[in-house]
């Protein structure tokens, strides 16, 4: 039998608590704890030991983990990503670089659906290979769990391929993946200007094969001006909501077009970007218990405002951090970089970065039960960070400080 593991000679522990989002002043409220030891049994965080308790542990009953110096958090969790994508886009880098927007490249027929092209013509295996590089890239981040969106496809055969490719690697177990179906991330050119009828195939065509196959959880919509209107959201995602998918949307990103009051009256559990939703919006999200999904590093690579992050806690909702990570606008997975514009740039203070990153992002996919917190029972997700206290994170800025990675008390990163 598989020994427990210890991880023992660790400089802190911090942690948010429970199972629920937490905003307002409560998203701020963590536990540090000093010197403390965790014990992990199948897979599980069986137990959290203070200082005194752990002196009395034999250590020879354990597999120990040394974490001499270090700092143990939950396994970061990333809410929002568009994982599974053939090819890369640097030359359009380069372009936003000489001045041109991102909607302008859209517009000429490059953005989304240059990576469609690109996604289609890679095979299977390809996709699965880059994707598991990916993984592996995040997993040395300190990330456990990762939510992944299709929508480089937007046809069924390639919409359907890239969420076999997430489930296999689901299986394979580095990082869980949560799936999130999004054929509604452009509308494909041939149905330029009948935007509902191309949702309307998506419903009828491609969201029964994706419910047979068990291949995602929720369906998003990228709800923006130029792209699909707030009415064909709302009609788009209440089907997708009748056939049993949790929903989720890219709201209010380049222009309040009130994709936030949509989230909030369709009980969306997420809205996601949300640089320019209005108050009205955000209040409507708060009553309705939708938590806003801040994309720091899209807001970066983009060169827009930052959403402010500080201005919703402060209205009490309740804040979670992804990176967005697309070959587009956000070709990166930085924990470091996202928790320090976090601070700096959405004003957020440590213990509210901390809480983003974990327990509010697991709460955004639905797995706030299992994930997010270090607590007995709670899955075995854990970082450990080469420094002396989580307030490095932001502070030792632009440094990866993850050291050990563990995933259901497996050490995936070393
Ligand atoms: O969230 N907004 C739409 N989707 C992505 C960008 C995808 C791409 O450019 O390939 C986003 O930023
Ligand atoms: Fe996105």
């Amino acid at each position: 039998m598989e020994k427990d593991k210890l991880i023992y000679g660790l400089a802190s522990l911090a942690t948010p608590l429970g199972n629920t989002p937490k905003g307002g002043s409560e998203q701020g409220r963590i536990v540090e704890m000093i010197r403390p030891s965790v014990i992990l049994s199948g897979g599980k965080i069986s137990r959290v030991l203070s200082e005194s308790e752990a002196g009395m542990l034999e250590t020879g009953d354990y597999e120990v983990i040394d974490g001499t110096g270090m700092t143990l958090l939950p396994g970061f969790v990333d809410p929002h990503t568009h994982l599974v994508f053939g090819g890369t886009r640097e030359e359009e880098f380069s372009m936003r670089l000489r001045g041109e927007s991102y909607m302008e490249i859209m517009k000429k027929g490059g953005g989304i659906a240059s990576s469609v092209a690109k996604t289609k013509g890679a095979s299977f295996e390809d996709l699965l290979a880059t994707t598991r590089k990916h993984l592996m890239g995040m997993a040395s981040h300190g990330i456990t769990t990762v939510e992944a969106k299709s929508g480089y496809g937007l046809d069924k055969e390639t919409e359907l391929k890239q969420l076999r490719v997430v489930k296999k690697l689901n299986d394979e177990g580095i990082i869980e993946i949560v799936s999130t179906f999004m054929g509604a991330h452009s509308v494909p050119p041939e149905y330029k200007g009948r935007e509902s009828d191309f949702l309307d195939m998506l419903i009828e065509d491609v969201l029964p094969s994706v419910k047979e196959e068990d291949l995602a959880e929720f369906c998003d919509i990228f709800c923006e001006k130029g792209v699909f209107s707030v009415e064909d959201s709302r009609e788009y995602l209440k089907k997708c909501n009748d056939m049993g998918f949790r929903l989720k949307l890219h709201a209010d990103e380049m222009s309040d077009l009130g994709g936030a009051y949509l989230a909030a009256e369709i009980k969306a559990i997420s809205a996601d970007h949300l640089l320019k939703a209005s108050e009205k919006g955000l209040q409507a999200m708060k009553e309705a218990g939708v938590i806003p999904v801040l994309l720091p590093l899209t807001a970066f690579s983009l060169k827009e405002e930052y959403a402010d992050g500080r201005w919703m806690i402060d209205m009490g909702l309740p804040v979670a951090l992804g990176t967005d990570f697309n070959p587009g606008s956000s070709y990166s997975y930085s924990i470091p970089l996202m928790a320090a514009l976090a601070c700096l740039q959405m004003r957020l203070t440590p213990e509210e970065m901390l809480t983003a990153l974990t327990l509010n992002s697991a709460c955004a996919i639905g797995r706030g039960e299992r994930k997010g917190t270090i607590e007995e029972g709670k899955d075995a997700d854990l970082v450990l960070i080469d420094a002396s206290s989580y307030r490095f994170l932001p502070y030792h800025f632009g440094v990866n400080q993850a050291a050990m990675t563990i995933k259901a008390g497996k050490v995936i990163y070393t």
